[in-house]
């Protein structure tokens, strides 16, 4: 075989699901190191949760994270609105240059938490019909408000599913003709919790939200692969230092260990190519109604073997739960807006190279 037959071209991928911790974290990551992970991961478009210090809940809020990212983004990107008890009406006037409203349903990293329905009715009735939302909903808070969505007739995303009950409930959810979607995690789709003593991942380094499940969780993932039409890494770097002391900060760092693991997954037959376009490019730009990044791709080299270590990731945080994993598949160039950003396992981008995609004008 000629030895350039393994080199494809691929667009460049959309990660809807990345936490970049600035403003008030940036030990852990800031808008310079997590776009630079996010190019030499193959995302050239990220969306940023809100979930920061302080959260991403209004107006001032928003503009103190964008002024951050115009300086620092060195791939393209969009930043979520966090709903909070007081702003439905404030983050509503603000959708347009968002790229999109999280409601953290559940409690997980960071304050950001709506325990009342009465605050999910408000964000419903407020936020408008034709704007993404995010919900963080696990198990029958999922229930809960998929049923709300259908009840305010609007499109409704669900984060993260992880388990066999969360992705049979979205397949019945899809089957009545509710507007629901919903992405997966590579630790969900490639880790379940009996790997965590073999991949030395104890006490703190084990926490991630959702949970790692079980075995049989992970493979209904699998079972169901047509009713998830994202991949997503959740990207939710924290120091090891913070996930061993006393109080760990639950999430895994994802975006240069996404596409390797898809790519491997290619490679050992359980993904096609095109199951990995539709799910990392073209159902995120549908879902989120994302602008098409002209002259912007991918080179990947699909037979390519490699090793997943945290020596190598531009990302702050400096572990990976995949280290080790033999991987097959390997980016080799990455082209954004007909700029060469990413070659040789080096980013190239400047700081301040990423456009806001939401930015009007
Ligand atoms: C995320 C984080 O650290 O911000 N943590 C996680 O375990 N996934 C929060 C979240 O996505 O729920
Ligand atoms: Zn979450
Ligand atoms: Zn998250």
């Amino acid at each position: 075989m000629n030895a350039d037959a393994s080199v494809v071209k691929m667009p460049g991928l959309i990660d809807p699901h990345v936490h970049l911790r600035e403003p008030g974290a940036t030990h852990k990551e800031d808008w310079d190191s997590g776009t630079a992970a996010a190019l030499a991961g193959g995302f050239t478009l990220v969306l940023a949760m809100p979930n920061t210090q302080p959260p991403v809940t209004g107006a001032a809020s928003l503009e103190m994270t964008l002024a951050a990212a115009r300086r620092k983004a060195r791939c393209d990107y969009a930043q979520y609105l966090g709903a909070g008890p007081e702003n439905a009406g404030e983050v509503a006037s603000l959708a347009g240059g968002a790229a999109g409203l999280k409601m953290y349903l559940d409690q997980t990293y960071g304050p950001l938490r709506l325990d009342q329905m009465a605050d999910w009715r408000a964000h419903f009735a407020a936020w408008p019909k034709d704007r993404p939302i995010v919900a963080h909903a696990e198990g029958r808070t999922m229930a809960a408000v998929i049923l709300l969505a259908a009840l305010y007739e609007r499109p409704l995303h669900l984060a993260h599913v992880a388990t066999r009950e969360e992705i049979l409930l979205i397949r019945l959810a899809k089957e009545k003709g509710l507007r629901v979607t919903c992405e997966a995690t590579p630790h969900h789709l490639f880790l379940c919790e009996e790997d965590l003593p073999a991949r030395g991942l104890s006490g703190g380094r084990a926490e991630v939200r959702p949970r790692l499940a079980t075995a049989a969780d992970r493979e209904a993932l699998w079972a169901n692969l047509e009713v998830i039409d994202c991949f997503a890494s959740d990207h939710a770097p924290h120091t090891l230092a913070e996930k061993d002391g006393a109080q760990p900060p639950p999430g895994f760092p994802g975006l240069e260990t996404a596409l390797p693991l898809y790519l491997s997954a290619v490679a050992e037959g359980r993904l096609s190519l095109e199951d990995v376009l539709m799910r990392c490019y073209t159902n995120p730009r549908r879902i989120f109604n994302l602008p098409e990044q002209p002259e912007t791709w991918l080179e990947v080299d699909l037979q390519a073997a490699g090793e997943i270590s945290a020596g190598k990731t531009y990302t702050r945080c400096g572990w990976t739960p995949f280290e080790g994993w033999q991987t097959r598949g390997r980016l080799q160039r990455v082209v954004l807006r007909g700029r060469e950003v990413y070659h040789d396992e080096t980013v190239l981008a400047a700081p301040g190279y990423g456009k806001n995609i939401r930015e009007q004008g």
